[in-house]
């Protein structure tokens, strides 16, 4: 065995003929394979009798709450650019940093406000009185948004910014019309201008739909950098709902291997019980 693969592995070279004709076929299958996907696309588009459209509804975020790493980078990106105006309240510092295997020295370097304390809930540094009297509307506590509103949502509401000069904030969202929220975001994502369909279609799920998008500045991050940080952010706020759920996927693990354990020593039991019987 060991010998064969040394033989063939040293030795064996295809010949040049046999590779052009290898080369040669791949061109004939990526070609044939392009002609077809060129003309499946617009042939598909045409049957569902509809413009090309971005179908923003369907975003999902796609987030995974078994991923630290993910969670972690989803708590800098909450304490750098929504803790000032939003609070998780029914959450403390310490609690998360002990759930998202963040060392209390990187806490208090990155994580904690000026002033707060580990053992603090997380607060808004916005008082509620003055949100309201800013943004017109107190930018609510996140603790529960993902489970109120779902994680797709939350994940539709952070992209769905776009440029609308007859709002005050300059701004307005797709997930929510009207959206008291500056595009607080626009540094990373970029600013970007709608253009909707036609008038009277909207797409599946309510709200208008929408025929493209168009940049008009870039942002810090690139497109799939951007999805990553939402996602990462969605993320945290998904633990933040339900801390605990972290917890019960590793005690899961346990209880599962308990149970294994057990049956098998039941089974022995049985076993022992009736040698004498038999
Ligand atoms: C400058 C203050 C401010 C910052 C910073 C801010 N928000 Fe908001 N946010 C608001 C306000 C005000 C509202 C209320 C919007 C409304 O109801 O019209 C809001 C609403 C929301 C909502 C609820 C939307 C809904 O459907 O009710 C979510 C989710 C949200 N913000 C997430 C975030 C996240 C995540 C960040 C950080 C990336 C962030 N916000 C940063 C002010 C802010």
């Amino acid at each position: 065995m060991v010998d064969s693969q040394i033989h063939t592995g040293g030795s064996r070279r295809p010949s040049s003929a046999a590779l052009l004709a290898a080369a040669a076929l791949a061109f004939a299958w990526l070609g044939t394979s392009a002609v077809v996907a060129a003309e499946a696309e617009p042939a598909a588009a045409a049957e569902h009798g509809e413009a090309e459209h971005v179908d923003w509804q369907a975003w999902k975020a796609g987030n995974q709450i078994g991923d630290k790493a993910s969670l972690q980078r989803g708590a800098a990106n909450f304490a750098n650019y929504c803790a000032s105006c939003h609070s998780i309240k029914y959450l403390r510092y310490e609690r998360m940093a002990k759930d998202l295997q963040i060392s209390e020295e990187l806490l208090r370097k990155n994580l904690l406000p000026a002033g707060a304390k580990p053992t603090d809930y997380m607060m808004a540094r916005v008082a509620a009185a003055d949100g309201e009297a800013w943004f017109g509307r107190a930018p609510p506590d996140l603790s529960l948004i993902t489970r109120s509103k779902g994680s797709d949502y939350v994940y539709q509401f952070l992209k769905g910014f776009y440029v609308d000069d007859s709002r005050p904030t300059h701004s307005n969202n797709l997930a929510l019309p009207g959206a008291a929220m500056p595009a607080v975001l626009s540094d990373l994502e970029g600013v970007k201008t709608v253009v909707f369909s036609a008038e009277g279609e909207s797409g599946h799920g309510g709200g208008k739909q929408v025929e493209r998008f168009e940049q008009v500045a870039p942002g810090a991050l690139t497109a799939a950098q951007y999805d990553s940080f939402v996602r990462d952010t969605v993320n945290y706020l998904d633990y933040a709902g339900e801390p605990s759920q972290i917890e019960r996927g590793d005690l899961g693990i346990w209880v599962l291997l308990f149970l294994l354990v057990f049956t098998g020593l039941t089974w022995m039991l049985k076993k022992e019980y009736w040698r004498d019987v038999h």
